[in-house]
Formats: structure tokens, sequence, C-alpha cells
């Protein structure tokens, strides 16, 4: 008899890590057993993503090691899952180490074209034709959603849950619409049918999920549910103590009211995660991003007027075609008076068959992008090194993740207590040392050293 261990190998974004979990749920469901052994599996399954050539690569060689290991493991099975699965297709499934493609919209169907597979009926492909033709809804896709935990204890006490599918935004750049379809709004009730049911398992921090999550639009009966509603009927599960969301655009619909939500209900953390992608107006044009500068700084001005102590975090693409040292210079200006917790600076990477890649040409080098990309984090670094001062002396409530990379650092200073690493609701990493039981739990940090991306602390108490 075929045994049947999986081991799942994930890229990409928190929508990724979400679809890796409920695949791992349907799997065990249907009596396959997860290793974290790419070595002993059977399967192996890799979660991709598109978002950048990098990450692509990344999968290529994955599948060049796999080629090799089939030589002495014939039997071994190959998938390829996510948005690179949707964005390439038959050519993927051609590769030789290949048994199986998936879209993003197509896992519900993953044990059956599994099984296809191991039941020698050849190379299985299924994804999207016209992914931009979607109905609304995809009773599939909900239904699956909506019966597979997506707590897969990678992070004890935390889980994530989409709250829409998708994306119509545009960007230029970006090939998210292409690989994960138009926008849809799950509905309100399967969103917190759901996080009961997390909150029943003990999942403490919801993270609602979504392309461009304060775009969140459901109509039910004649009323539509936008995101401040959607957080006020989270709030009230029992059991969920922080909410987050991510990511957000840069836009007026609804941000006052988004933001008025976070300062009204004490669960939802005061964190916002906007990219501006840029601080050039003629670069946010060429991006199709629909606001400017100007108007970026203010809606950070309203959230702080609002939520006095929001910690915001932010993307950035450097090098877009046609990026001037001085459209760089409006960038690196942004980021100072933004005052990020911290941002994620990316370099351009052309994605075939987006706008950007047709029209535009990929003209800075990457030298320069390199260069540019080193600068911009030096200029968060020194913003972040003034903020991170404020924690000094204060205690703050973090929620346990896990051991540190370095667990065994100090330990031998605190009683043996191995290093550990937690999260303010805010958003700030904060390494101490305490037991490994307080992982899912909350505990008390007193921070006594700072450093521009971690806060370092002694265990005060824990709840
Ligand atoms: N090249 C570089 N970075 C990109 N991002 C999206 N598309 C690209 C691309 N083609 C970045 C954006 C986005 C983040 C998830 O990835 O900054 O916010
Ligand atoms: Fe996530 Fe986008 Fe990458 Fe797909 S392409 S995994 S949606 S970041």
């Amino acid at each position: 008899m075929k045994t049947r261990l999986v081991h799942i190998k994930s890229f990409g974004c928190q929508m990724n890590k979400l679809d890796t979990a409920l695949v791992k749920s349907a799997l065990k469901e249907a009596g396959f057993d997860i290793t974290e052994s790419l070595k002993e599996a059977d399967l192996v399954l890799f979660n991709t993503c598109s978002v950048r050539q990098h990450a692509e690569d990344r999968v290529i060689a994955n599948l060049g090691h796999m080629k090799h290991l089939k030589k002495s493991k014939p039997h071994l099975v190959v998938g390829i899952m996510g948005c690179m699965a949707q964005r390439l297709g038959k050519e993927l499934l051609e590769h030789e180490a290949v048994n199986l493609v998936v879209g993003p919209g197509q896992i519900p169907h993953i044990v059956s074209l599994l099984e296809a597979v191991m039941h020698d009926q050849g190379k299985q492909l299924d994804i999207s034709n016209e992914i931009r033709q979607q109905a609304p809804d995809n009773p599939d896709l909900e239904a699956f959603e909506s019966k597979h935990d997506s707590d897969d204890k990678q992070i004890p006490g935390q889980a994530f849950v989409r709250i829409m599918r998708g994306c119509n935004n545009f960007c230029t750049y970006c090939i998210v619409p292409y690989v994960r379809g138009p926008e849809i709004s799950r509905p309100p009730q399967a969103i917190v049918e759901q996080i009961e049911k997390l909150a029943q398992a003990g999942v403490k921090q919801i993270t609602l999920l979504g392309q461009t999550v304060n775009a969140y639009a459901y109509e039910d009966a004649g009323k539509t549910y936008d995101l401040a509603d959607l957080l006020v009927l989270v709030s009230e599960v029992n059991g969920i103590e922080w909410i987050r969301f991510v990511t957000n655009y840069p836009i007026e619909d609804n941000f006052d009211r988004i933001m008025q939500a976070m300062a009204d209900l004490p669960k939802v953390c005061n964190y916002l995660h906007m990219p501006a992608q840029s601080g050039s107006d003629g670069m946010l044009k060429a991006m199709n991003r629909r606001y400017t500068a100007e108007q970026y700084l203010d809606l950070l001005k309203h959230a702080r007027a609002i939520v006095p102590d929001i910690a915001v975090a932010g993307d950035f693409i450097v090098g877009f075609p046609g990026e001037t040292n001085e459209d760089f210079q409006k960038t690196a200006e942004l980021v100072r008076q933004a005052q990020y917790k911290n941002c994620f600076v990316f370099k351009y990477s052309p994605r075939p068959g987006t706008t950007s890649d047709n029209r535009l040409e990929d003209n800075v080098s990457d030298a320069i992008k390199q260069q540019r990309n080193l600068d911009l984090l030096a200029v968060q670094e020194s913003v972040s090194a003034n903020l991170c001062q404020t924690f000094m002396g204060k205690t703050v409530k973090v929620l346990v993740e896990g051991l540190s990379k370095k667990p065994h650092v100090n330990a031998a200073e605190h009683n043996n207590l191995p290093q550990l690493i937690g999260r303010t609701a805010t958003d700030w990493i904060v390494v101490f040392n305490g037991p490994e039981t307080l992982a899912g739990h909350f505990a008390e940090v007193t921070i006594n050293r700072v450093s521009p991306l971690t806060l370092f602390g002694d265990l005060a108490s824990n709840t």
C-alpha cells in the first residue's frame, strides 16, 4: 500500500500561509499525514508566490532538486499550488519533476487531484481559465474555507482569517489581480462563525486578511457591512483578545470610520499596515496608485488624530521604471515624515502580463535598486531608532509567539529559561527570557534595552 506522508513548503504572503493551513487540514481529514521532513515525504507540495521573480526562481530551484530526488525515489509525487501555479499553469506541468498544478481557486480539489496522481492517472492540471470572470460567490471555495482549520499551530494562539479574496486595484506592477482574481468579500456570518470556532480552540489573536482589507463590503438584506462593522462583530467573539487587519490601501473611503473603530474597540490592535509604495507623485501615477504623497500623509495625520499611539508600517518599491534620484529622495522624505514603526522595501521586479511590464522598460539598474533599497532601510532605521527609545523602562503586554531564533542566548543568566519572542499589540517585537510554556499566552515585559527593530526586557508577570 502506498504511504501518504505529505510535506508542504510555503512561499509568499499570509494569504498563501493561510491556504497552506487549510490544505493541511483537508489532507489530514482525508487520511494523509503531514511531515516536516522533506526527505521522508511521499508527496511534496510547493505553495508558490509570483509577486517577484525571486520568489519564482526559488521554486524552480526546488524543482531541480525534486527532479534529482525522484531518481532515487520514483514514487515521489510533486505538486505546485498557489500563484505561480495559476500564472504558469501548463508550462509548470511540463516540468519533468511536476505531477500536479493547482491554482489558488482550486484548492478544494487538492485531495482528489492527489489521489488521481497516486492512482496513476497521469499529470493533473486544475487552474482558473478566465480568472477575471469569476462569479462573485464561489460556494466550493467558501465551503472549503469555512470547514477547514486555519489555525495550523505555527504560532500558538494566533490564526489568520480571510475576509476577502482577490483584488481590483490593478497597480501596474502587480501580478495579484491576475492570479487571485477579482475582489470578493466573504459573508460576515461565515467569518464570525469561523472565528468563534478558532476562539473555542484557544486562539487569542485573529488577523483578518485581504489584499485591500479596508475595501471590505458585503451586502446582506439591504445593509452593506464594511470593515468597521466587521470589527464590531469580531470584537464580540468571546476568547478573542486581539484583532488585526492587513493590508490597507491608502484611500479616504471609510478610513476615518475604520480608525474610529480601532479607537473605540479595545480588542482591535493599534496597528496599521498601509503601503505607500513611493513618495513621488509621478511614480505613484505610473504605478496607478490613486493618491498623492500629500494625500497619503494626510491619512496618517487622521489616523494619529483618532488613534494617538497607532503604529504604522509600510511597503515600498524602489527602482520602478523611470525612477530618478529625485523621485527616490521624495520617497526617503516620505519615510522620514511617516514615522513608520518599520517598513518593507522591495526592488522592482517586472511581472509578465502586468501593465508596467507591457508598457515600461525596467530601466533602473540592479545596482541602483540595491543601493536605494539599502538607503531607504537606513532612513527607516533612524526613524525606528528614535521611536523605540520611547519604550525604555516601560512595561508592555505581549502575545508570546515561542522560542526566539537563539533561545540559548542568556539562558544561563536567567535560571536556564530560554529566550522567547513576543509582539505588542502595536506589533513591536519583544525578546525576553521565560518559560517556553508561555507560547500562545500574554505576558508583561519591562523593557530595558532597545534596538531599532527589537525591544529587549525582563518578564514582569504573565496573564
Ligand atoms: N516588484 C517588487 N515589489 C512588488 N510588490 C508587489 N509587486 C511587486 C513587484 N512587481 C511589493 C509591494 C507590495 C508587496 C506585497 O510586494 O510593495 O505591497
Ligand atoms: Fe501572496 Fe501575491 Fe505572492 Fe500570491 S503573488 S502569494 S497573493 S504576495
